[in-house]
């Protein structure tokens, strides 16, 4: 939803993640909106009725697939907190955001440029719905900003990029892809689900869409899919008109649930940027450890990149083991007390998964130049709220437990 910026322009974003979205209008006089569910908006009569498909801005009653307060308030929250945003698309989940953003910005015989460590899903959905829209997906090495620039053709509209990429956290250097993007007249995509504007502003970092998964940080507490897509002023209206277009809504329970996780936002993140560090600083000295990779941490792969242009992180990373098989990382897993094992990550509990990307790469083999072949089998973290000590004792036995006859 785009909506006049509400009347505390000046704060600080740490601020406005207290206030964003808290509309008079909204809330009534209590401190949220309250749960607006409705499919059915009435209207007085027939002249109303009448007018009403002819209007079609934000914070309009109309029917319930383009929201009501509920939604309006969430939507506009997170463009308070998007520099350079005019609005914000909100998505059942991260993955129909993503998607939300390229059906906006691309048509048949486009091609889209995709960074080779985007989110697993990204690239089958290039790979299928797109291909078989007629859009070619071509996928570029992360960190090769000069070959980024030669894979660009007359085709080229769009590039959706990932700082750092899923699994193997490779960092790109955003500001650097999308000057050369938007040079080339195209436009581009960050999901930026990682840091999420707090941690990097990303269209004030010269991208053109900022996509987040809601279901991670925004939500915070495991328990709601969603997504969103801000832009400035002319994408968010092909973003709005796509979004209409394909029926996309998400509910108002929802919606409420994201705006209660957003008010914490900024202390969660800092909390389990600080736990990660703590964790991965740990694992780096470790012998069954090849490499860390967490560009949060001095010396891991990205960390020039991360401390230029980011101003947090978050608790999600990854690290190597050395040397062993399939089979000894499953152990270690299994032998994990505090770390969950499933899917997704920013909630408040702390979480693991496997890494083996070899599968998921085009444009760049895994694993990489400068890590011996033998050394391959990955593990991924998300570092919650837990106390790190207990977190690194837990790690500790199951490194032990791993290898135990
Ligand atoms: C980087 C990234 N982007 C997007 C998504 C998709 O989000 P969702 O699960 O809400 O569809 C995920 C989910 O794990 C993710 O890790």
């Amino acid at each position: 939803m785009k909506l006049s910026k509400s009347p505390e322009k000046h704060v600080s974003t740490a601020t406005r993640l207290a206030t964003a979205g808290r509309r008079k209008e909204w809330t009534g006089p209590v401190v949220n909106p309250p749960v607006w569910r409705a499919s059915t908006h009435l209207y007085a009569n027939m002249a109303e009725l009448a007018e009403a498909p002819k209007r079609n801005e934000d914070g309009r009653f109309f029917y319930g697939r383009r929201g009501a307060p509920t939604q309006w308030a969430l939507a506009e929250a997170l463009t308070e907190i998007e520099p350079g945003a005019a609005g914000t698309m909100l998505y059942p989940s991260g993955v129909a955001a993503i998607a939300g953003a390229l059906l906006a910005v691309l048509r048949p015989g486009d091609v889209l440029l995709m960074t080779d460590n985007a989110y697993d899903p990204s690239r089958a959905m290039g790979k299928g719905l797109l291909k078989d829209f007629g859009i070619e997906t071509r996928f570029f090495d992360p960190l090769d900003i000069a070959g980024f620039e030669a894979a660009i053709c007359e085709r080229s509209r769009a590039v959706l990029l990932e700082a750092p990429g899923s699994l193997t956290m490779e960092m790109q250097d955003v500001p650097a892809l999308a000057r050369i993007a938007r040079a080339r007249g195209m436009v581009s995509i960050v999901d930026n689900t990682w840091a999420s504007p707090l941690g990097f502003p990303a269209l004030e970092h010269g991208a053109d869409i900022s996509v987040m998964s809601l279901t991670k940080h925004v939500g915070g507490h495991s328990d709601l899919m969603m997504g969103s897509a801000s832009a400035g002023a002319e994408l968010y209206a092909r973003l709005r008109k796509t979004a209409q277009a394909l029926g996309q809504v998400v509910s108002p329970d929802d919606a409420a649930l994201a705006l209660r996780g957003l008010r914490t936002l900024g202390l969660r993140l800092e909390k389990q940027t600080r736990n990660a560090l703590e964790v991965a600083t740990w694992l780096a000295e470790r012998p069954e450890v090849a490499r860390v990779l967490c560009p949060m941490l001095p010396g891991s792969p990205g960390h020039d990149i991360w401390a230029r242009d980011f101003t947090g992180g978050c608790g999600l990373f990854s690290f190597i083991l050395k040397g062993g098989d399939a089979a000894r990382r499953n152990r270690f897993i299994d032998a994990l007390d505090l770390f969950g094992i499933g899917y997704s990550w920013g909630g408040f509990e702390s979480l693991v998964t496997p890494v083996d990307p070899a599968s998921m790469r085009d444009a760049t083999p895994w694993p990489p130049a400068g890590l011996d072949p033998a050394d391959r089998f990955g593990v991924r973290l998300f570092i919650g709220l837990e106390d790190p000590a207990d977190l690194i004792a837990d790690i500790a036995r199951a490194l032990v437990a791993m290898d135990a006859p």
